[in-house]
């Protein structure tokens, strides 16, 4: 019987490979230019891919005999998942394995935005640790954090930043019912942004959340609070947070994400002393990327096995 046939196209360990090699031919492309992936994908069964793969209409139209796809991310807003759909394609993802990652790295950037550690280590690299005038940031003790997205990874932004006495408030679609539990408090979204000295963004990318920080939402917000990306860039309006930085309304921005991904080299915000860029590193420590990889592997092999998938995503 002919071995079933999988694509890899993101980076993955060769303890992920193996595993998967175990039950199908593998072909790793993730070393390759897009283009020379076509012969892998004119017959594979199975593909993985990562958050900075787009799974689109042409490729998917060169993978005929495609029957699952999983990505090593949560977030899938690089697939067509309609497209999947229509066609029958399972779609795996790997919720449930990066949470503490995601939390500790955003709670970081209010850790980092709040207290201009971005500033104060420009003032050191340039040799100005002698001088008089270092940034000084604002206590995390009795600041509003505000979290528009409150699932598992904003409950444990939460739980950190109680520790640091900082009072928590939440918008979510669905307002939860236990905020004596989290500790945080409902508010609807334009409370939210009048309210928070730190604003964090924690939704997934979809058509109700593209472009949602715009020149208006910046202008609900409270003035000089940081605002914080660790979702995905395109929720955001680039240049309205630009304006809204340069206007002097918001006191600053701490970014794990940006549109466009990455950002130029000579971008207007990689020049600005008042905004953190990291490299969309949520979830990037060599210990949650392990997991959430070898979660994808077990999706895939659970798929040819004909067992119940461990993370599917709903057509
Ligand atoms: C995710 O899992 O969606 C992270 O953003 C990594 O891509």
């Amino acid at each position: 019987m002919k071995r079933p046939e999988l694509v890899v196209a993101t980076a993955v360990g060769p303890a992920v490979l193996d595993r998967l090699a175990a039950h199908a031919d593998v072909v790793d492309v993730s070393a390759l230019p897009r283009e020379r992936w076509r012969d892998a994908l004119a017959t594979a069964d199975g593909l993985l891919v990562g958050s900075s793969v787009p799974v689109d209409a042409p490729l998917l139209a060169g993978a005929p005999a495609l029957r699952i796809v999983a990505t090593v991310s949560v977030g899938y807003d690089n697939i067509e998942v309609g497209e999947l759909a229509r066609r029958g394609i399972a779609l795996t993802n790997t919720r449930g394995s990066l949470n503490a990652a995601v939390a500790d790295l955003t709670y970081g950037l209010v850790l980092i935005g709040l207290r201009r550690l971005g500033q104060g280590i420009d003032w050191v690299r340039s040799g100005r640790w002698m001088q008089e005038g270092a940034p000084y940031g604002h206590d995390l003790a009795g600041a509003t954090l505000g979290i528009v997205g409150f699932g598992a990874i904003g409950l444990d932004v939460a739980r950190r930043a109680h520790l640091s006495g900082m009072r928590v408030l939440y918008h979510n679609r669905r307002r939860r019912d236990d905020d004596t539990v989290t500790g945080a408090a409902y508010r609807s979204f334009d409370e939210l942004l009048a309210q928070a000295d730190a604003l964090v963004v924690l939704v997934p990318l979809g058509p109700a959340t593209r472009g949602l920080f715009d020149d208006a939402a910046f202008a609900k917000m409270k003035p000089g609070a940081l605002f914080v990306n660790a979702a995905r860039g395109a929720i955001c309006d680039t240049a309205a947070l630009l304006r809204a930085l340069e206007s002097g309304r918001l006191g600053g921005a701490a970014l794990d994400v940006t549109d466009p991904e990455p950002l130029p080299p000579d971008h207007p915000l990689l020049r600005r002393e008042d905004v953190v860029v990291v490299p969309h590193v949520g979830s990037a420590t060599v210990e949650t990327r392990t997991r959430m990889a070898l979660l994808a592997a077990d999706n895939l092999i659970a798929f040819l096995r004909g067992e119940p998938l461990l993370t599917p995503v709903a057509p």
